[in-house]
């Protein structure tokens, strides 16, 4: 599966970790940066990443930051993006059974790579439920296109 990754200055580290974690599972990484430590604004790598996913570039994206919550903020204001900021592997679950969350965003100041490896795989592995949740994600899909 195509994953689109991406971080800030404080989440490059555990960026880099993840992209190899990523790969060790078989999935093409798109790595949109940055490539360097150096202080940047996470917004801009949030909005290239929720482009990407938004337009069907691929599935899913993956956007790391300090606490991950910038990036969710960020991306979720691309129509069609649903971020979540998980750190927790049951959470990362229910992000994908009930609200088809399409980015993950994880805390790169608050998270080791063996847990974010654990959330990661419950994230890309677990289906959307649809049915009842359907229609409630149909409905943020209405407050996005009244707000327009
Ligand atoms: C950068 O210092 C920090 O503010 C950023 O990585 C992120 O945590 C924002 O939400």
């Amino acid at each position: 599966m195509r994953v689109y990754l991406g971080s800030d200055h404080a989440g490059f580290e555990l960026k880099e970790q993840v992209a190899d974690v990523l790969r060790d599972l078989g999935h093409d990484v798109v790595d949109i940066g940055p490539y360097t430590d150096e202080s940047v604004d996470y917004p801009d790598y949030a909005e290239r990443v929720a482009r990407a996913v938004a337009s069907g570039e691929a599935p899913f994206g993956v956007l790391i930051c300090g606490t991950g919550i910038g990036m969710a903020i960020a991306a979720n204001k691309v129509p069609g993006i649903r971020a979540v900021q998980a750190s927790d592997p049951e959470m990362a679950k229910m992000a994908r059974m009930h609200n088809n969350a399409n980015i993950l965003t994880l805390p790169g100041r608050y998270i080791d790579k063996e847990r974010a490896a654990e959330v990661l795989s419950v994230f890309l592995s677990t289906p959307f439920e649809g049915g009842r949740h359907q229609r409630r994600i149909d409905k943020i899909g209405q407050i996005e296109q009244s707000a327009e």
